[in-house]
């Protein structure tokens, strides 16, 4: 067995003539969360997309525990062990709690010559699967929609850790949540990693990323910036290398400037704003 479950040599995509991934090195390890980290438009999802079958790199080489390897379709990735969670998660609103946790993968019972969906042991499975994760479900057969962003992304996890997941990509999992949610999500990351998965986690936001993370990847403009252990790199060194030292700066002097003017106008006599209105009004 390989160090790393996953490696990327050298890694390359391009669509046409855009640039989107430029020889990417990254090695994820089980039992670690990866934090992929990158401002819009960074490469990420294009990145996560390669390891999932979706797009074939254009470039590099890409080792699954130590074997190079090629996937023809996003099953094939599945079937290695490679789960993704994509932001939009692929659920069924209306279709219950179960269906969506067995979806694609139906649990069939035989009577006489037919193939059941087993609903009553789905529901068991379901149910005993997603309080692993912390999740209580008060009824497996509700609808999908019934549940929270959150929740979804949890359950959307739990089914790829019950159905043998090694490696467990989420693509901006916390991005359209609140603290909470958040949060609970972020828990469940971390009893993915208790398992031994080798969970890549993507986003753009490094307050969510630093405290569960344990290995960083920066990507900048489709190329990456490099590799860090939690050990050897601060939140506030990661923050400014993904604004690009000097542009953190800009925006902060530029901020202070606006700081300083509103001040400014609020001390007057009243707002521009307000001023504005008076002098409109005494054209009436
Ligand atoms: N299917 C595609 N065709 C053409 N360009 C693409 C495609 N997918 C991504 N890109 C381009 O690749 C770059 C990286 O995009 P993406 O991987 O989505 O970034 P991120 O997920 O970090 O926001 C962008 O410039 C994007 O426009
Ligand atoms: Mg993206």
């Amino acid at each position: 067995m390989s160090d790393y479950i996953l490696e990327l040599k050298k890694v390359s995509r391009y669509f046409g003539s855009v640039i989107a991934l430029k020889d990417i090195d990254m090695k994820v390890k089980l039992g670690e969360v990866h934090c992929l980290l990158g401002d819009n438009g960074a490469g990420k999802s294009t990145l996560i997309k390669t390891l999932a079958g979706v797009h074939k790199a254009s470039e590099g080489e890409f080792l699954l525990d130590g074997q190079t390897t090629e996937f023809e379709s996003p099953k094939d990735a599945l079937d290695a062990g490679i789960a993704t969670v994509y932001q939009d998660l692929a659920l069924v609103p209306l279709m219950s709690v179960t269906r969506n946790f067995f979806m694609g993968r139906e649990l069939t019972k035989k009577i006489g010559p037919f193939n059941i969906f087993d609903t009553k042991r789905a529901n068991e499975i379901a149910r005993a699967g997603l309080a692993e994760m912390g999740i209580d479900v008060r009824d497996p057969e509700h609808p999908i929609g019934t549940m929270s962003g959150g929740e979804r992304q949890c359950l959307a996890i739990a089914r790829a850790i019950h159905f043998g997941a090694k490696v467990l990509i989420l693509d901006e999992p916390t991005a359209a949540l609140g603290v909470k949610q958040s949060a609970n999500v972020l828990k469940v990351v971390a009893r993915a990693r208790a398992r031994g998965l080798a969970v890549i986690l993507i986003t753009h936001n490094v307050h969510h990323a630093y405290p569960i993370a344990d290995h960083f990847t920066l990507l900048n403009r489709g190329k990456s910036l490099g590799s860090w252990l939690k050990a050897d790199v601060s939140r506030e060194e990661i923050l400014e290398m993904m604004a690009g030292g000097q542009e953190l700066e800009d925006l902060e002097s530029e901020l202070a400037e606006f700081t300083r003017t509103d001040a400014a106008a609020n001390a007057g006599e009243g707002s521009t704003f307000e001023a504005a209105a008076a002098a409109q009004n005494a054209h009436h």
